[in-house]
């Protein structure tokens, strides 16, 4: 059985560079690149932030509802060649607020196209909202309030972008999300210390850890993850391309399978970092040997900490 669920994926992170050229002509955008080549020739990371920096300056040419519908249809239509059939999507909304484009636009082109997904792809979905931790927390909050007050379908709220900083200014945005429903996870532990795992969880109430990988480094912090059954949301090609590992034979996955923990094989944002999720798999199972139970096991925890119900469940069991 191979993974079917995707949990961690930035749409705009699924921003290929064909789609980024195309969309920036027909906007009559000029990109600082000549061509795709020199685009992809800049795929090449120290870490987080100087990943962040062209990932922010790409997005910057999705400017009207359909540019954004099409991200999302091109994502959707790899991830079913991926054998996805349920993906929980990460949107990075104040990425594009900031930048003039209206909430309703942006969103609204993601979820017409996330609304036909189980007709078109066959794949269901949920649409999370990230909020960007390099921002100020009143930011995140104000731009929660007029999402909710927006007819967008949405399943919960995310931290992400760089990690640094506390997450606990967060917490009314958080609050506001239990409040009105909505699931709740949060970016921790990729670059920042095991601490920001145990403050996400701690102060801001999540129900999976993205990433979480140096959880590793704090035995009392593995042993609640464990007893809770917290889902982890790893993403090792981003980790290696991102240098939170050297390379993926390093990749602790075995030591958290054995340990217990509820981790998930996920791509991140799959344009940039050489694979979607079925290439993710592929590589970690390549490198470290994943037996048949091991990949069972990965497949099984998808199905379990996706925010489904009993009944969906059940179909992606
Ligand atoms: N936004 C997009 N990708 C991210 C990552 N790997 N970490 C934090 N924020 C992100
Ligand atoms: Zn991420």
């Amino acid at each position: 059985m191979m993974p079917t669920v995707e949990l961690h994926l930035h749409l705009e992170g699924t921003f290929e560079p064909e789609l980024i050229f195309a969309v920036a002509e027909r906007n009559g955008i000029t990109l600082p690149y000549g061509d795709i080549e020199e685009l992809r020739r800049r795929y090449e990371f120290t870490g987080l932030q100087n990943f962040l920096d062209l990932y922010y300056a790409n997005m910057a040419v999705l400017r009207h509802e359909q540019d954004f519908a099409d991200l999302t249809r091109a994502y959707l239509a790899r991830a079913r060649r991926a054998g996805v059939r349920h993906a929980e999507v990460f949107f990075d909304i104040q990425a594009h607020t900031s930048r003039g484009v209206p909430a309703e636009v942006a969103l609204g082109g993601v979820s017409e196209a996330l609304a036909a997904s189980e007709r078109e792809f066959g794949i269901s979905t949920g649409l999370i909202v990230t909020f960007l931790r390099h921002l100020p927390a009143e930011d995140a909050l104000r731009s929660l309030e007029e999402i909710l007050r927006l007819d967008v379908p949405l399943l919960g709220v995310g931290l992400c972008s760089s990690e640094v900083g506390p997450a606990a200014p967060f917490k009314p945005v958080y609050d506001l999300a239990r409040a009105h429903g909505l699931r709740r996870v949060a970016h921790a532990g990729e670059e920042g210390p095991a601490a920001n795992v145990r403050e996400v969880l701690d102060v801001l109430g999540v129900e999976r850890v993205d990433h979480g990988i140096r959880a590793l480094e704090d035995d009392a912090l593995v042993d609640r993850l464990v007893a809770e059954r917290v889902p982890l949301t790893l993403c090792p090609l981003s980790n290696v391309r991102l240098r939170v590992l050297d390379n993926l034979a390093e990749y602790p996955l075995r030591r958290m399978l054995e340990r217990g923990l509820v981790v998930t094989i996920n791509s991140d944002d799959p344009a940039y970092f050489g694979g979607y999720v079925d290439e993710n798999v592929r590589q970690l199972t390549d490198v470290l040997g994943l037996s048949l139970d091991e990949l069972t096991t990965l497949a099984r925890n998808g199905v379990e900490a996706a925010f489904v119900d009993d009944a969906r469940r059940a179909e992606l069991a």
